[in-house]
């Protein structure tokens, strides 16, 4: 990974995404480093953030690293100035760039200009930091992630997509229950596939919410209307009332099934009112780990390590 771009979970193998779980692990029982001495993350957010902005602010605080947030207002990316003219000022003052973007395209072209590595912190299309947190998380509830099943439940949408793909490659089945109209884009469904193939595992599409949680060891669903679809919020709630996870679709799930959101959550819509704190809800544990996944990316990927850890 040192010296790559990170915009989609496809830019990593199996083993890469087991290798970063391994890291992450050891860095949550470290603490503070100083392997990032000297190095500088821009974070740049043409959205809103809690979890993203935090946990990778406080990553490179706790590798030795520095960090420059600009906010939505700042970026002005593609109307202040041109996305390759920001990405290759920004190349000159850091050694890395994290950007959310609406369109996945501005952070393809933020990449092919930029000359230092650029990390997908959320765009239309994938979420990948949030699936890697989301699968230690996985590892740390249930013992290891081969043979699991996932189950999925709403949008098919940019963190559906990242999840498909990081599950298919680390071996558990993937099922996605969404309306007919909003399903995974099928060139990512395509990939994964592909994936799921060479690990043996299987991904199944329906529209009915009972056959993907049925048996599932992990019911994962997200908001109905992400970031940017603002002006569609009333249609959706209409078409996604049915796709709501509530007491009576979790306890079709399998009897230790744990439930996972990568929030922020809109209790009533997607989820019934109290359910995301319930014991079966490990929500908070996921937020807690994206810094510690991002730790080990950002080691990964800015290439600082000195002290060598276990699993290196
Ligand atoms: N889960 C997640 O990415 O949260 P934020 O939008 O708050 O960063
Ligand atoms: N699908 C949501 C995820 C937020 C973390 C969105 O894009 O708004």
């Amino acid at each position: 990974m040192k010296g790559k771009d990170l915009l989609s979970v496809a830019d990593l193998g199996g083993e890469d995404i087991r290798l970063l779980i391994s890291d992450a692990i050891d860095m949550k029982a470290q603490g503070w480093l100083s392997i990032l001495s000297g190095k500088t993350l821009a974070i740049m957010f043409e959205k809103p953030s809690l979890r993203t902005r935090v946990s990778f602010e406080l990553a490179m605080r706790q590798l030795g690293g520095q960090t420059v947030y600009l906010s939505p207002a700042e970026v002005g990316l593609g109307e202040r100035e041109s996305v390759p003219d920001v990405a290759r000022v920004l190349s000159r003052y850091v050694d890395a760039i994290t950007a959310r973007t609406f369109s996945h395209q501005t952070l393809e072209s933020l990449a092919s200009y930029a000359s230092v590595p650029v990390i997908n912190a959320l765009s239309d299309l994938e979420h990948p930091c949030q699936a890697l947190a989301d699968l230690l998380t996985i590892h740390e509830k249930k013992n290891g992630l081969e043979g699991l099943t996932l189950a999925f439940v709403g949008d098919g949408n940019n963190v559906a997509h990242s999840l498909m793909l990081a599950a298919s490659l680390v071996g558990m089945n993937f099922r996605i229950a969404s309306p007919a109209d909003y399903r995974v884009q099928d060139r990512i469904l395509n990939l994964a596939q592909g994936y799921a193939l060479a690990s043996g595992v299987e991904i199944v599409c329906t529209e009915e919410p009972q056959v993907a949680v049925s048996g599932a060891d992990v019911v994962y669903t997200d908001v109905w209307t992400s970031m940017g679809q603002e002006a569609e919020v009333d249609e959706r709630r209409r078409v996604f009332s049915r796709y709501q996870v509530n007491n009576e679709l979790l306890s079709l799930a399998g009897e230790d099934a744990i439930l996972m959101h990568p929030l922020p959550a809109h209790r009533g819509e997607e989820v019934s009112e109290g359910i995301l704190d319930s014991p079966q809800s490990v929500v908070f544990d996921q937020a807690e780990n994206r810094l510690h996944i991002q730790k080990a990316l950002l080691a990964m990927m800015l290439g600082g390590l000195e002290i060598p850890l276990p699993g290196y």
